[in-house]
């Protein structure tokens, strides 16, 4: 059996949890990986995926060309979720983020702590109960550094009465690895 990295527990924990009619969002579609994903256990349901970059969307587009999954693509900060999904407070089954850069392209153009920790707080308005927002960290690099911090410390003030948060870490690894936090809304 092959090691379950906390990117693997994140779809594991998605698939447990999505139907195929259900709505979703996927915060930060760089190349579509995770919105690929998010199309197959959605075949009937719908996605709306944010990306700042149009370069990111162009080929995450390419790469779910033909899936049947209703699809809103949204050249946007998720930052402004609240723009576009208002109306849907309550509806959403599942958000995913992948923080940071987009491998291979310009490191400078990052997720940050402000952008990050409004869009959390919107999104968790957003899912419905029992919904699910993940969050891959990758605290290797500085922006990265400063998410971490400062959405651990905003999780810890989440009450228990309203969201179950979990953080999934290698705890014997050098080099500050990457980590899933997911945050279940009751
Ligand atoms: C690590 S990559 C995402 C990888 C992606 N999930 C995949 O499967 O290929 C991070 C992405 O977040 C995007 N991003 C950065 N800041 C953002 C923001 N405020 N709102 C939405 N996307 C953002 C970047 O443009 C980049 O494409």
């Amino acid at each position: 059996m092959s090691t379950i990295r906390p990117l693997d527990l994140s779809h594991l924990l998605l698939q447990s949890i999505l139907s195929e009619k259900d709505w979703a969002i996927d915060a930060t579609v760089g190349r579509g990986y995770d919105t690929s994903f998010l199309c197959h256990l959605l075949p009937k349901g719908r996605l709306f995926a944010f990306d700042i970059q149009k370069d990111a969307l162009d080929q995450a587009k390419d790469r779910v060309k033909n899936v049947s999954t209703t699809i809103d693509w949204i050249e946007d900060s998720h930052a402004n979720f609240s723009s576009y999904l208002a109306p849907y407070e309550g509806q959403i089954a599942a958000i995913v983020y992948n923080l940071g850069y987009l491998p291979g392209g310009d490191k400078a153009i990052t997720t940050t702590v402000a952008s990050t920790l409004e869009s959390v707080a919107q999104g968790l308005h957003l899912l419905r109960s029992g919904g699910l927002m993940t969050i891959m960290v990758y605290p290797g690099h500085p922006e990265g550094a400063r998410e971490k911090d400062a959405l651990i410390s905003y999780c810890r003030t989440l009450s228990q009465d309203k969201v179950d948060v979990y953080c999934y870490q290698a705890l014997n690894q050098m080099n500050q690895p990457a980590f899933l936090l997911a945050l279940q809304k009751k």
